[in-house]
């Protein structure tokens, strides 16, 4: 079979499935999770500390509403989220407190499901808005495109009416209709209980903005009429959501990467402390994908809850409700929030606030074990207790949605897990040392004009790769997931070995260019330490292979915030996290570019296949080391079928590599 009617095999996916079937062994749809999704192994260890006003926060969603299918503490899928957001609403009724539930953005790019429809967002914004959410803001993600932006209006922000906030937002989609905002500027409204609240949401300023969109300074918001008009409202609590660093500044002159002058969700925090400091403040914020937790003072405080649905956030306040507030201030049978933030940890606000708030916080793995522990309780028939009819149905609409996404077709069985972050880029745990192996297997010609095992040497940008990929059932969406881009492979023919192999340097410029390949020390030094050294939604979640404490812990979050540190012990009553994990770390900064060296022997061989994808064609082009030699644009050919492009070699790679017919396929680190 030539190499290109296996591409072909390879673009063919399972025939579709009829709804509720799927194509592994178990054929039946179970009214919990996806029917491929694992049940977590570890119970929560505490019940949740409730408040007065109490709030579920998600972010960063980017898509993953099928869950994590091989990732067993992280395993719900959103319909199992439908029902715990119903049942804890029945339960803020029963402990007759308030319950508000908020989302912070990014609800594409990351995962098949949101990616792979026409438009970005055409299937899973309709899923995703299966929960009744109370406050929404945009993420950057929903900004760069205007068709994605479009179908954010029509299937978010119409939808969820005055609950949606644009506070600092404007869009001008050319059609005479611009500027306009998407959502509402700020809602005011009374909980069920009468607390007052006045809601905003903030866009941030530090993103590649496309021209089409206009992000406001935070001082165009407090001087405009309709803030005037919002802000003389009698108010109990000040709500921001923000796609936003809660640890960032409100100024970034002279330290944005693009052209931002501020963050204006945090100045809005700042204007509202000094100005109404008597009014307590609550921020959401995201976009650095981690868990996270910040005293601002001693009533204002910001909640940051992870990324690609790995984590329900909680936070439960008292002492903000006035006399007019009818609910229960004390709640019998559960634990109440006790915490404060008593010093403040930011040196820009000297805010002596007259009400201090008590409060706490809770990072909850998004699982289906954790959503029943709390909504229903602790005994054994608890998680069979948790589901609602409308959080089956749209469990059961996500699978059709995979399903007719060609997202559920399994390819092989992954032997074990690869990191991008977690692993140094030459060990055998690195994702990129597998990509290497995949491109050697799988990009090469048919055999027609040059032979299939043709001396070719194959370069890559690491920036294409965007999620760890972890053992277990590799189907098309995980394929997806991991290598979402669709470039092609192009070549320039017999580029002599001597000025090839000088490529990757060329590119790199970095001082570990030599040691990445074919060999390279496993435990060469990592470039750099600092997880916000990275492009923010390429954050990842990878492991360090710890020993684990007494009970067996899955690798997780482990989470340092203002009110404890996971770090030193996970069983602390101070830990934020709700389940206990083996720590991660972000610890190795892949290199920027990777090769792959086929049927290549360095003593002998005298001409390659430069290979490399349509993206890094300029740049390669533009090397001295190849513009010497007098390659111009029109030298180069595809080395594949333009059909096939990076979106494919790793799906080819598993039906080649990892399609043994194993019964089991087991998950785990
Ligand atoms: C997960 O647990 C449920 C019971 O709650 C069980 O029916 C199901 O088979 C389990 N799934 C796996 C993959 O073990
Ligand atoms: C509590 O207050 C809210 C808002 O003011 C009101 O709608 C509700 O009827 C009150 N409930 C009771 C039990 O008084
Ligand atoms: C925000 O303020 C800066 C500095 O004053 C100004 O240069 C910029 O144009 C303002 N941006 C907007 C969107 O108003
Ligand atoms: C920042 O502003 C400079 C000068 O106006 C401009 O050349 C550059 O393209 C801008 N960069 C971004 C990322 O917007
Ligand atoms: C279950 O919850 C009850 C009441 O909340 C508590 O007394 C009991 O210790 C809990 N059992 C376990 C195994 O956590
Ligand atoms: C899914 O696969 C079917 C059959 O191969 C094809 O007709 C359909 O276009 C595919 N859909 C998507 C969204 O790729
Ligand atoms: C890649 O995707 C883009 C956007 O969907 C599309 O415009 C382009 O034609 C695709 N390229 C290939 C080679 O499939
Ligand atoms: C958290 O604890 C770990 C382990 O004791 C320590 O290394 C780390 O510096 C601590 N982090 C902070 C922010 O205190
Ligand atoms: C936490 O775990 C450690 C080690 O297993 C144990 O010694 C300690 O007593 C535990 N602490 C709490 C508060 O449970
Ligand atoms: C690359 O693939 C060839 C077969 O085409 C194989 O002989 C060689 O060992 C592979 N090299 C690496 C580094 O995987
Ligand atoms: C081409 O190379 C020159 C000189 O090395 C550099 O200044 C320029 O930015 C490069 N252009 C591209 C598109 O890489």
């Amino acid at each position: 079979m030539s190499l290109f009617s296996l591409c072909t095999a390879a673009l063919a996916i399972p025939a579709l499935a009829r709804p509720g079937q799927h194509d592994r062994n178990a054929p039946i749809i179970s009214p919990r999770q996806q029917p491929d999704a694992n049940n977590a192994t570890n119970w929560p260890w505490r019940p949740l500390p409730w408040g007065e006003v109490n709030f579920l926060h998600t972010t960063d969603t980017h898509g993953f509403l099928e869950g994590h299918l091989n990732e067993v503490d992280y395993g719900a899928d959103w319909g199992d989220f439908v029902s715990f957001v119903e049942r804890m609403r029945d339960k803020a009724d029963e402990h007759n407190v308030d319950l508000l539930v908020v989302d912070t953005g990014d609800l594409v790019t990351g995962n098949g499901l949101s990616d792979k429809s026409k438009t970005p967002g055409e299937v899973s914004n309709k899923l995703f808005r299966n929960v009744d959410y109370d406050l929404l803001t945009t993420g950057n993600n929903d900004l760069y495109f205007d068709y994605i932006t479009k179908q954010v209006q029509t299937d978010i922000a119409e939808y969820y009416g005055d609950h949606y906030l644009t506070t600092n937002l404007d869009v001008d989609f050319n059609d005479g209709h611009g500027p306009i905002s998407i959502g509402k500027r700020y809602r005011y409204f009374t909980t069920k209980h009468g607390l007052r609240v006045l809601a905003l949401g903030f866009t941030l300023q530090d993103f590649q903005r496309p021209d089409f969109i206009t992000v406001h300074n935070a001082s165009t918001v407090w001087n405009s009429d309709w803030f005037k008009e919002a802000i003389s409202n009698e108010v109990d609590l000040y709500v921001l959501l923000g796609h936003t660093d809660i640890n960032a500044r409100c100024d970034l002159t002279g330290t944005s990467q693009y052209n931002a002058t501020e963050t204006p969700m945090i100045c809005m925090k700042d204007w509202l402390r000094k100005n109404k400091p008597d009014v307590p403040l609550q921020i959401f914020g995201g976009h650095t994908h981690i868990r996270n937790f910040r005293c601002y003072d001693g009533a204002a405080s910001g909640l940051e809850s992870g990324r690609y649905a790995d984590t329900v956030g909680w936070l439960a306040l008292r002492d903000v409700a006035s006399d007019a507030w009818n609910g229960s201030k004390t709640i019998e049978d559960v634990p109440m929030a006790t915490r404060t933030c008593s010093s403040p940890t930011s040196s820009n606000t000297m805010v002596d606030p007259t009400t201090a708030v008590r409060l706490d916080r809770r990072y909850l793995d998004f699982n289906r074990k954790t959503f029943a522990y709390h909504a229903i309780g602790n005994e054994s028939d608890a998680v069979d207790k948790l589901d609602t009819p409308h959080g089956q149905k749209t469990t059961g609409d996500i699978y059709n949605a995979r399903v007719q996404l060609n997202l559920t077709g399994v390819l092989g069985c992954a032997p074990q897990s690869y990191y991008i972050f977690a692993e140094s880029c030459n060990c055998p745990s690195s994702i990129y040392t597998m990509v290497r192996f995949a491109l050697n297997t799988t990009v090469k010609p048919d055999g027609k004009v040059k032979p299939q095992d043709s001396p070719r040497l194959i370069i890559m940008g690491t920036g294409g790769i965007r999620y760890d990929l972890f053992k277990g059932p590799f189907s098309v969406g995980d394929a997806f997931t991991v290598s979402p881009y669709n470039d092609t492979f192009l070549y320039l023919p017999d580029v002599p070995y001597t000025a090839a192999k000088g490529v990757l340097c060329a590119l790199k410029k970095d001082d570990y260019c030599e040691t990445e390949d074919p060999v390279g020390p496993c435990d060469m030094p990592g470039l750099a330490s600092s997880t916000f050294a990275y492009d923010s939604f390429s954050l990842q979640q990878p492991l360090l292979h710890h020993a684990a404490t007494e009970i067996k812990l899955n690798p997780g979050h482990v989470t340092t915030d203002d009110f404890g540190n996971c770090s030193k012990a996970v069983n602390s009553t101070d830990c934020g996290d709700d389940t206990q994990h083996k720590p991660l770390i972000d610890k190795y900064k892949p290199p920027k570019y990777l090769q792959s060296q086929g049927n290549i022997d360095p003593k002998n061989t005298k001409t390659v296949d430069l290979v490399f994808t349509n993206h890094l064609q300029e740049k390669i082009l533009n090397l001295t080391v190849i513009k010497d030699l007098g390659y111009k644009a029109s030298d180069v050919d595809y080395y594949m079928p333009p059909t096939f492009t990076t979106r494919d070699f790793l799906q080819e790679y598993a039906r080649v590599e990892w399609n043994e017919k194993a019964k089991e396929c087991p998950v785990g680190p």
